[in-house]
């Protein structure tokens, strides 16, 4: 390999960190107007509106006996946050959720919806499917 050509390996893989990091800060949802959101993220919202989170969180999710997930999804990783759904923290009152179907098959569209709430992108409320 010659000067150049090793140049221009670096500059490459500059690129692909560049574009890797671009795509891990990419947002997990797509919203229109903070109301019309795409399909997986709609299925989220239903999933916290069917399992009725609100009732410990807050029907804006601003925290209630349970705490502000607008707040904690600002810190939180999507890990815990799944860790934290599924299995709950019984001896705090966090109850788990693996036993429902709805939540484990939506568990990563529930985080992209909380997600764009504590972005502050999604309105609290009532959500449409972006028409396509
Ligand atoms: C019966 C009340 C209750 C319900 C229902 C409930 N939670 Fe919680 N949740 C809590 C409490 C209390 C905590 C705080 C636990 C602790 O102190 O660590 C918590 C913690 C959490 C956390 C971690 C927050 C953090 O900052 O670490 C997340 C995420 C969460 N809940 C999401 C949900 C979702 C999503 C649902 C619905 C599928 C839900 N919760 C339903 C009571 C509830």
């Amino acid at each position: 390999m010659n000067t150049r050509t090793i140049q221009a390996a670096i500059v490459a893989a500059f690129l692909l960190a560049a574009v890797g990091a671009a795509k891990a800060t990419e947002a997990p949802y797509k919203v229109v107007d903070g109301k019309k959101v795409d399909g997986n993220t709609l299925n989220g919202w239903r999933t916290w509106r069917g399992m009725a989170c609100e009732r410990c969180h807050g029907a804006q999710q601003e925290g209630l006996v349970g705490p502000s997930l607008v707040d904690s999804l600002k810190v939180l990783s999507k890990d815990d946050f799944k860790k934290t759904v599924l299995h709950g923290r019984m001896e705090k009152g966090m109850p788990n959720f693996d036993g429902s179907k709805q939540v484990v098959d939506n568990i990563d569209y529930l985080y992209a919806y909380l997600k764009g709430r504590s972005d502050g992108a999604i309105k609290p409320g009532r959500l449409e499917e972006i028409s396509k």
